[in-house]
């Protein structure tokens, strides 16, 4: 693994392994863990530009961030640069060092509204949108795929295009939209997008193991690497990469992340936001299936506390 730091504007991460944007999962407790365990920079799921300005309560819910996160990074959407420029100059955003654009977003709420991968067709309207942003005087960086369809892909246009608005660090899904989150990553787009670039270029997908990090960096060339459901499933993979001695206690972990949320939300929220997340800690342990299920039924964290220290002692 070749560990670097990474160069934002006058931002310089610790290392190169990055947690991406996960909508519905990296929140402050999430981005928390995953930067105790060593990731260098960590991204708040996308929140959206209008809902920034119409002070839509939810949206500023996801920008909740915390001391831990020494950089702190913002993801957001949309389509109209005056409105994003806005956006990024709101007091909503204001706690946030680096505004990263996401020009990646597959779903069709996002796609129909010309936002998110929609982008990927239009170079220039997206270097006009991190042209604008970048007058808020912060660094802005951006997310993007290799295409909307397989063959046809805009990596190399697209990426000149945002560098050319100013963006200061690039980082690129190899897959196309249509593929979603599945399917083979394109190392090969991805080392295009490095060969073209001036600024660093963050290589995402299919990373669930320290095989996979080592074989996509080696592959494309790129400065650093973005990890997002490997980090779901196993947070500790950020220590795995950095070389450390990792002797993981799943029990302990999830005991520890019901806390951290606890710092924030009340016991029956917790109880149900945390649902998700715990099956994905879950995920590959025999026998969990009924608990799974039982999960969904607790309406307290005491309650699920101890079904999980039921099953692992
Ligand atoms: C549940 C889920 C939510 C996601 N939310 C976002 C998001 O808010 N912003 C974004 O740029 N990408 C988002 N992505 C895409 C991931 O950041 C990443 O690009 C993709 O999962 C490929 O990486 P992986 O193969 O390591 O999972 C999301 C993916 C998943 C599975």
């Amino acid at each position: 693994m070749l560990l670097k730091k990474i160069k934002i504007g006058k931002f310089k991460t610790p290392n190169n392994l990055f947690l991406a944007p996960l909508a519905g999962f990296s929140d402050f407790a999430m981005r928390q863990i995953c930067i105790k365990f060593g990731a260098g920079l960590t991204f708040t799921e996308m929140v959206s530009c209008k809902g920034l300005l119409y002070d839509n309560e939810n949206t500023k819910d996801l920008l909740f961030t915390t001391s831990d996160e020494k950089i702190k990074c913002a993801q957001i959407f949309g389509n109209d640069p005056q409105i994003m420029r806005s956006a990024v100059e709101s007091d909503a955003l204001s706690a946030f060092d680096i505004i990263d654009v996401n020009f990646g977003c597959p779903m069709p709420k996002i796609f129909n509204n010309g936002e998110g991968s929609a982008l990927l067709n239009n170079p220039s309207l997206a270097e006009k949108i991190i042209y604008e942003c970048s007058k808020s005087g912060k660094p802005i960086t951006c997310k993007m795929r290799i295409g909307l369809t397989d063959g046809k892909f805009i990596t190399k246009d697209f990426v000149k295009a945002v560098v050319n608005g100013g963006a200061q660090m690039v980082t690129v899904h190899g897959r196309t939209r249509d593929k979603i989150y599945a399917g083979e990553v394109n190392y090969q787009e991805i080392e295009n997008a490095k060969s073209v670039s001036s600024v660093p270029i963050i290589a995402n997908g299919g990373i669930f193991t320290k095989q996979d990090a080592e074989k996509i960096m080696a592959s494309t060339g790129a400065d650093g690497i973005m990890i997002a459901r490997g980090a779901l499933e196993r947070p500790w993979l950020f220590a795995e990469l950095l070389g450390k001695d990792v002797k993981i206690s799943k029990k302990e972990l999830i005991k520890e992340h019901i806390d951290r949320l606890l710092t924030k939300y009340d016991d029956k929220t917790v109880s149900v936001i945390f649902r998700k997340q715990l099956c994905l800690y879950l995920k590959g342990e025999k026998n969990s299936s009924e608990l799974k299920q039982r999960l969904f039924t607790y309406k307290d964290t005491k309650s699920i506390k101890l079904a999980i220290e039921e099953f692992f002692s």
